[in-house]
């Protein structure tokens, strides 16, 4: 464990500017610097970061934090990862408390596994550069697949020898235990050399050090599997890592595009090309921690696929799982027979550059044309079509991008695109009915419902019944959350006693007088008049008075609203360095949470007032009702006062007249 103490010198040395400088181009704005979103795709700065508060927030994707945040989101590094790497930037040194025994011999065994793998692909290496079989067969391979010198030493290639205990020999010779080179997957658990007589190829991480190896077969004995892998551990987690990510990183963001392929020899020869933003899945379809590492990097991917049908109807099934991260997917394909080695081969790098890029198909649009060209006239298969496609069209995040594909495909498949909204509404609505339950089940098994502060409640995605999705409302736009936040206090705390006798719901009525008739829901301003008649007929604003409400849509609301999980990661005080007041539970916390929230309220209807206002000043002013216009501004100084007063209340800056 690394002690607080350096902890909070690497957070006082750290600048943001200087750590996030080293990634981003930023110019200066006013106080702040301003640059280009490492976080999401952007062609307009909206990228800020704060010396004074030491802080980088980026206002198109809403990413944030401090120094330390930003390597571990950058790098894809741990918390201590991330220390040691601002510790090593700024040459302090680093003083650990001790750690629990176990936590020390998890290091150690990991570090060991590392160190074992920097070793055996330093050995293969050798074996290929100076040893016989290693020029005349493994060099003489790699050479003759076109794989020039510099390429092979910054792949790390080898080559693994024949015989049985070569390298398990050696490497317990240099003082590595065997059991531990059986963890590492280079020796088997009779303890024979993993690898034997194959090309070797190295498997790094993000940071660069080496996990894993695939060697290679050359012999065509089909008994003999052409590739065999590391078996999964500690540090080797198959689907966390991709082929060719730490020599790609950095390409990705530029091309600000991730190009996919199949295979090791694939990565290599594109790099060698130039082509360097390519990585691998080395054969499998990409996971969902994989699609993580490529997104850090780019939201857009194409994946190339070698010319053989059968196998690409396969491998886009897997692909609806990287729509539904978010991701914008294209697929080449490339002539019959051709995998991108070959084919780059063959053409040569522009005019693959070339071939890729005029060949790349929209995924959703490529799969409609796939399966229409066979599916013919057969109803039967253009009804499995649907589905098919229905179901990918679901995936996609974006509301407007879903719609237009949905155009799209209803004419390309020559349906009616009404028929098309509903069945992708049918799935929408099924996937957000199971993410309610899975999350109720979650809050049902928490024996500790996580804190919760009233004013981060997540937006949700809007649908509506009838047709059209709806785009997902955003706070700016809608009073939804100050709305759902009064409803809230009143139903779960309506009763509890704020200082003296005066309680919850008769504090937030009281406020919120004046704009009680601006509530946009009706439902919350249904809630909120009863409340305001049960106060006046002195009865008590009690949870189960909603809770058995008659109207059925009230409890569902009062318990969607008092049971709404808030994320909460133990770690983000730290990773925000900035403590969080508000979170503790809100049982304790609901003096502080109806006073804000009122007070928000308050501020967001205000300022829809003033807007409604200032319309009627302009109508008035047009029509030459001068009376009016004089009676409107007075309003409209008492509105822009109480708008200040709240904006200064809330901490609200740049409250504009
Ligand atoms: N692969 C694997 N195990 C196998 C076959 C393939 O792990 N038995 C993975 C490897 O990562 C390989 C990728 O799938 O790189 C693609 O397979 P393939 O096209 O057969 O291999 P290439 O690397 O393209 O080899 P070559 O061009 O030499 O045939
Ligand atoms: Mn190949």
């Amino acid at each position: 464990m690394i002690s607080q103490k350096t902890i909070q010198e690497i957070r006082e040395t750290a600048k943001i500017e200087d750590v996030v400088g080293d990634y981003v181009t930023l110019k200066k704005r006013g106080v702040n610097l301003l640059g280009l979103c490492p976080f999401h795709n952007e062609k307009t700065p909206s990228f800020t970061v704060s010396p004074t508060k030491n802080i980088y927030k980026c206002f198109g994707c809403g990413e944030s934090g401090g120094a330390i945040g930003f390597i571990m989101e950058h790098e894809g590094m741990t918390y201590p990862q991330a220390l040691k790497h601002l510790a090593a930037k700024y040459n302090i040194e680093i003083d650990e408390t001790k750690p629990s025994q176990e936590a020390i011999q998890e290091r150690q065994t990991m570090d060991s596994l590392y160190l074992i793998n920097e070793y055996a692909q330093k050995y293969f290496s050798s074996q290929l550069f100076d040893t016989q079989d290693g020029q005349s067969i493994g060099l003489s391979y790699f050479k003759e697949r076109g794989f020039n010198e510099d390429t092979i030493k910054k792949f790390g290639l080898g080559y693994a020898p024949k015989g049985f205990k070569n390298f398990t020999d050696s490497g317990v010779k240099e003082g590595y235990k065997l059991e531990l080179l059986k963890k590492a997957g280079v020796t088997s658990q009779k303890g024979f050399d993993f690898f034997r007589d194959r090309m070797m190829f190295v498997i790094h991480n993000l940071t660069g050090k080496v996990i894993g190896f695939g060697g290679r077969t050359l012999s065509s004995d089909k008994k003999v599997p052409k590739y065999i892998n590391t078996p999964e551990s500690e540090i080797y987690v198959k689907n966390k890592s991709l082929y060719g990510i730490y020599f790609a990183k950095t390409a990705i963001r530029r091309a600000d595009e991730c190009i996919l392929v199949e295979g090791y020899t694939d990565v290599i020869s594109l790099h060698q090309s130039g082509i360097e933003n390519t990585v691998a899945s080395s054969g499998t379809s990409l996971t969902v921690g994989q699609i993580g590492m490529i997104q850090r990097y780019t939201p857009n991917i194409k994946i190339l696929y070698d010319g053989d049908p059968a196998g690409i109807k396969a491998a886009m099934r897997g692909l609806d799982m990287v729509l539904e991260q978010g991701m914008n997917v294209k697929v080449v394909l490339l002539p019959e027979g051709e995998d991108p080695d070959s084919y780059l081969k063959k053409t040569g790098a522009d005019a693959f550059k070339k071939y890729i890029s005029d060949n790349a198909n929209d995924f959703i649009l490529f799969k409609v044309n796939l399966l229409l060209e066979e599916t013919q006239d057969d109803p039967v298969k253009k009804a499995g079509l649907i589905t098919d496609i229905v179901g990918s069209i679901s995936k996609v995040r974006e509301p407007i991008k879903r719609s237009l594909y949905i155009k799209e495909c209803a004419v390309r498949m020559g349906i009616d695109e009404q028929i098309l909204i509903s069945e992708v509404n049918k799935i929408l609505y099924k996937t957000l009915r199971k993410k309610e339950q899975q999350k109720a089940a979650q809050q049902a098994t928490d024996d500790a419902p996580p804190p919760h502060t009233a004013a981060d409640a997540p937006p949700e995605e809007g649908l509506s019944p009838t047709g059209e999705v709806a785009p997902p409302k955003s706070r700016e736009l809608t009073d939804e959350f100050q709305e759902k936040d009064i409803v809230r206090l009143i139903v779960e705390f309506g009763d509890r006693t704020l200082e003296g006798e005066t309680t919850v719901a008769a504090f937030v009525l009281a406020n919120i007088e004046e704009v009680m008739e601006e509530f946009d829901d009706d439902l919350c301003k249904q809630i909120v008049a009863e409340a305001y008649e049960l106060l006046r007929h002195k009865n008590p604003v009690e949870p189960k008075y909603f809770l058995n409400h008659t109207d059925p849509r009230i409890p569902d609301l009062a318990i969607t609203l008092t049971h709404t999980p808030h994320e909460y990661s133990p770690n983000w005080e730290d990773r925000l360095n900035n403590p969080m007041q508000t979170q503790v539970m809100p049982d304790k916390n609901y003096i502080r949470d109806a006073k804000e929230g009122v007070t928000r309220f308050k501020f967001k209807k205000v300022c829809r007032l003033c807007e409604k206002n200032q319309e009627r000043m302009k109508i008035a002013q047009a029509e030459q009702r001068t009376e009016e216009l004089l009676h409107l501004m007075k309003v409209h100084q008492k509105l822009v006062g109480l708008r200040e007063e709240l904006g200064i209340e809330l901490g609200t800056v740049g409250v504009i007249r």
